[in-house]
């Protein structure tokens, strides 16, 4: 089975959908599973953004998209259809942005492990500390990042997983990455938590995002670890504004769950989902 994974989203959910249809169509395959590595960007409304994703969203629209699928107007509602008549829908941890006071309600509301959280069913949310499986594979999810205070892991989803049996996940997907993982102006990036669960569950693959950067493969022991670019890059001084936001090369990854070859998705077509207000039945009707 083929299992496809999606860096942070920061609220430009049309382009998730919109790259993942792409993806199956240029590859000619059919995309088992959908894995979003956290700051999908989830939150009920835009009052409810935190200080960092008011200031990135006011230079990029498509960031608001996420609220489009929450109170679809008939075209959103279109686009989201025919997306979902070709890929399954998104399941996602939670990140450091998102309302995570909002996603405890909605799996408190249904008592549910994985819960919707648009009307579509376009994205589900899956709480952290649970092992569910996804393309037949035993996976193991853990969102927030290391870091004092309410962003911080949740020590008993962090606890429940440690006392999992080496070897009884096969894919574990973080927000954080593993300490050691990377240095950015002399600060070594990652979660010395995670690394000691990466090392303990040893499953095959565990993919993580947050640090915005293709990161991987790295090894530890029998696992291979990849760390996600941003999906869609907010605008910088100087872009062409002709081209607008558009995917990451590096922020898509792709499992072979035969082989578990795992290659990060650089296709030229990846420019093709873009713009401030990218209208997803088009892309999906004239690519
Ligand atoms: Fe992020």
């Amino acid at each position: 089975m083929k299992v496809a994974f999606f860096g942070d989203v920061h609220g430009c959910a049309l382009h998730a959908l919109g790259a993942a249809v792409l993806l199956g169509r240029r590859r000619g395959i059919r995309l088992d599973a959908l894995i979003q590595v956290g700051d999908l960007g989830a939150y009920p409304s835009p009052e409810r953004w935190d200080e960092p994703s008011r200031r990135f969203g006011a230079d990029n629209p498509a960031q608001h998209d996420f609220f489009r699928l929450l109170d679809p107007p008939p075209r959103i509602a279109e686009g989201v259809r025919l997306a979902l008549a070709e890929v399954p829908p998104f399941l996602f941890v939670s990140g450091n942005h998102e309302d995570h006071d909002w996603l405890a309600s909605l799996h408190q509301a249904g008592d549910a492990v994985v819960t919707p959280v648009d009307p579509l069913g376009s994205h589900r949310h899956v709480a952290c500390g649970n092992v569910i499986e996804v393309a037949g594979q035993r996976t193991a999810f853990l969102g927030l990042i290391e870091l004092p205070g309410k962003m911080d892991l949740d020590p008993d989803a962090y606890a429940r997983l440690l006392a999992a049996e080496p070897g009884s996940v096969d894919i574990l997907i973080t927000h954080d990455g593993p300490y050691g993982m990377s240095e950015r102006h002399g600060t070594i990036q990652g979660s010395p938590k995670l690394l000691k669960l990466l090392e303990h569950l040893q499953p095959r693959l565990h993919v993580s995002g947050h640090y915005h950067h293709q990161n991987g493969p790295r090894r530890y022991g029998r696992t291979t670890s990849y760390a996600l670019a941003q999906l869609v890059q907010p605008k910088r001084h100087g872009e062409d504004p002709d081209l607008g936001p558009r995917i990451a090369p590096g922020s898509i990854g792709l499992l072979d769950t035969e082989t578990y070859d795992f290659e990060y998705i650089h296709d030229p077509w990846l420019a093709e989902v873009n713009g401030d207000a990218l209208d997803l039945p088009t892309l999906l009707t004239t690519h």
